[in-house]
């Protein structure tokens, strides 16, 4: 494979006088920087008026890039208005929870549904286009970025009637059903009676306390729509000159707002911005990586941003320790990503990112230490070349993620509020990773037929003909695991007029009548697996599952809390209650053990394995040391270091550095 993974990121050159920009592109070329984001918040540079374009700067910016022999990747620009047209168009300002129209201000502040805001940035996008389709520093189109936010002015009101007239087929009475309006006498006669849900009518302690789910979550799909549009008009202004140069836009990972899964077709290629909650363990980024990945069906995805060093919107801002960078961006790699940029080349001077970690600082210099790591980094990722561009995972785990469920669970009233979906999910692909296995993560609508194992943690909301396809997996040989709240409601955020779990009973073979929610402070022993239990206590009654292990203490002593359940040629497992780290470790070890999908490294808790298959069959095996001290292993299979060029012999030690890499290119049969 020629090529290499593409290496720089978030470049703002108009910030600077020009001779700043030679100083750039000297420590660019020092640091192996191929690879520029450029225009993500130029509008009102190169819209100065509603009647005046001036491209002149981001020509030089573009012209300046290909002399020097990098690609931009180009960003539309559209995602913070310039001040004149939040002014001469107010409805293109956002109206808040609380029911305020904004003013100018910040960014990401745009109404989704305004006529003014997407007739001008599909304006902007198809000028650029036009402007710079056969740019020779042209890699690929950014729209926007990092959408997100919500808007409740009367544009979004009546586009959000309209979006339900749609998904209701012009029934009001399906809508009625749907979202259970008898209750609280709400039924709807008229189409306009309909207010977005927020702080002035459902809502109340803030976003997710709701009076009716349903309306709240039908509210957060219409968010999702609503900005998919705007991407939408953007990207097919750009195909209407640039019918090649592959188009994305950044998303975050995790994000609770958006649901990715409904925009991930529209992509060409998926990007994310890792910035990890401070203290995360490395599974909660991982976990991201492999949600991105998911979205297009396991292809590459890019790092679109990551700080070098330090992010500056938190209270407290910590820097990476030495080697930490380069192990957060060959984390990624193994995951799936095939560049690697970052949020910023250089500091700003003013506002407040100027003390957001940058590749270079205010002072310019190349003998900082972020600059030495970044440069070395650089040196490495020449050194790979293109060994893992478009290189796939052969997992045989997945992992169901849903914002569905994610959304109606935290907006559930009952039965607990300390229960969240991310914490759920991430203690069960913490799990499957620690034991070794490679996950995809994927939704409910994902084939599953080259699963041998799927994780369906928190999974509220089951859809479709989910239930059967889980069985089909069973009923072949494999294990399908789900915890508690799991098969809850319908589409509708419906209670099932079924025993819990709802569609997923057949398949576990229990029946849950009650659910015991109580506060972080009391702890159920569950002796069988070594483990405690917190926070929900369903009471599970067999019904042809046997016991795995049990509740310890309080009236439903002795009743199981896990429970395996023999189905076709496999299993279906049911983990009743949030089971501890070394209680989910337990379980989700004998599962995959079931499946022999334990990693050969799996006993060393600060490793992570990850693998990747290139397109020409050459199978890559990631190991990552996550402690600060050396890890001592023993080489599985026969291998070369693609870092290091050295050659690692089967039953040999094998030793990583403390945060140390390894990418082995395997020549032995695993
Ligand atoms: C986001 C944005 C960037 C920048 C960084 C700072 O990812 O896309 O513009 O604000 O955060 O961390
Ligand atoms: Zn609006």
């Amino acid at each position: 494979m020629t090529g290499k993974i593409p290496y720089g990121g978030d470049y703002n050159p108009e910030q600077w006088p020009e001779d700043v920009w030679d100083e750039d592109h000297r420590l660019f070329t020092r640091a192996g920087i191929d690879t520029l984001t450029v225009g993500v918040f130029s509008w009102s540079l190169t819209q100065p008026a509603e009647e005046s374009h001036d491209f002149t700067l981001l020509d030089r910016i573009l012209d300046r890039a290909a002399a020097e022999g990098r690609r931009v990747c180009l960003a539309t620009g559209t995602a913070a208005l310039p001040p004149w047209l939040a002014k001469k168009y107010p409805d293109t300002n956002r109206t808040d929870f609380e029911g305020r129209r904004h003013r100018h201000g910040q960014r990401h502040n745009f109404c989704p549904s305004s006529p003014a805001y997407r007739r001008l940035a599909t304006a902007m996008a198809a000028r650029l286009a036009e402007r710079y389709a056969d740019h020779p520093a042209l890699l690929a189109w950014h729209i926007n970025n990092e959408y997100g936010g919500v808007c409740y002015c009367e544009l979004c009101a009546d586009a959000f009637r309209d979006w339900l007239r749609d998904r209701y087929g012009q029934s009001l009475d399906a809508l009625n059903d749907a979202w259970w309006t008898t209750f609280w006498s709400h039924r709807y006669t008229d189409w306009d009676e309909i207010e977005p849900p927020n702080a002035l009518t459902e809502h109340w302690r803030g976003p997710d306390h709701t009076a009716f789910q349903a309306i709240t979550l039908d509210y957060f799909r219409f968010t999702t729509d609503a900005l998919l549009g705007c991407f939408l008009a953007e990207k097919e202004a750009i195909r209407r000159y640039d019918r090649e140069t592959p188009v994305t836009t950044n998303f975050m990972g995790m994000f609770r707002p958006l649901d990715y899964h409904r925009w991930a077709p529209h992509l060409d290629f998926a990007s994310w911005d890792s910035y990890p909650p401070l203290d995360a363990p490395p599974t909660w980024p991982a976990l991201a990586h492999d949600l991105m990945r998911g979205l297009k069906d396991g292809a590459p995805f890019w790092l679109m941003e990551q700080t070098p060093s330090t992010t500056a919107c938190r209270d407290v801002n910590p820097l990476r320790r030495p080697g930490e960078l380069r192990l957060a961006t060959f984390q990624a790699v193994a995951h799936g990503a095939d560049a690697a940029l970052y949020f910023q080349m250089r500091a700003s001077r003013g506002a407040c990112e100027k003390y957001h970690g940058a590749v270079i600082g205010h002072a310019g210099r190349d003998d900082t230490r972020v600059f030495r790591e970044v440069a070395a980094l650089g040196r490495e990722l020449e050194t790979l070349g293109g060994a893992t561009l478009g290189a796939r995972t052969p997992a045989r785990t997945a992992l169901l993620f849903d914002w569905d469920s994610w959304w109606a669970l935290e907006i559930s009233d009952g039965p607990s509020r300390l229960v969240k979906y991310q914490e759920v999910v991430h203690a069960y692909y913490r799990a499957a990773r620690a034991a070794g296995a490679d996950v995809d993560v994927v939704p409910q609508t994902a084939d599953l037929t080259a699963y041998d194992v799927i994780l369906a943690p928190a999974l509220f909301m089951v859809k479709g003909d989910l239930a059967a396809r889980l069985e089909a997996v069973a009923a072949r040989g494999g294990t399908v695991l789900a915890t508690f709240l799991s098969g809850r409601v319908d589409a509708h955020d419906r209670a099932f007029r079924a025993d819990v779990p709802g569609p997923l009973a057949p398949l576990m073979g229990v029946r849950v009548d009650e659910c015991d929610s109580r506060p972080p402070e009391v702890v159920q022993p569950i002796t069988e697996l070594g483990s405690e239990a917190r926070l929900v206590f369903e009471i599970v009654q067999p019904r042809g599952a046997e016991p795995v292990a049990t509740y310890g203490s309080d009236f439903y002593a002795g009743t199981p809390a896990v429970t395996r359940n023999a189905f076709g040629r496999g299993a279906g497992w049911y983990v009743a209650t949030a089971l501890d780290q070394p209680g989910v470790d337990a379980v989700v070890r004998r599962v995959l053990a079931r499946h022999d999908l334990i990693g050969p490294y799996a006993g060393h808790p600060a490793v992570e394995t990850a693998t990747r298959t290139a397109p020409d069959g050459t199978r890559l095996l990631f190991l990552l040391n996550h402690a600060a001290a050396p890890a001592h292993l023993t080489a599985h299979a026969t291998a070369e270091d693609l870092l290091t060029g050295k050659r690692v012999e089967e039953g040999e030690p094998l030793s990583l550095e403390p945060l140390g890499v390894a990418v082995l290119r395997l020549l032995s049969r695993w």
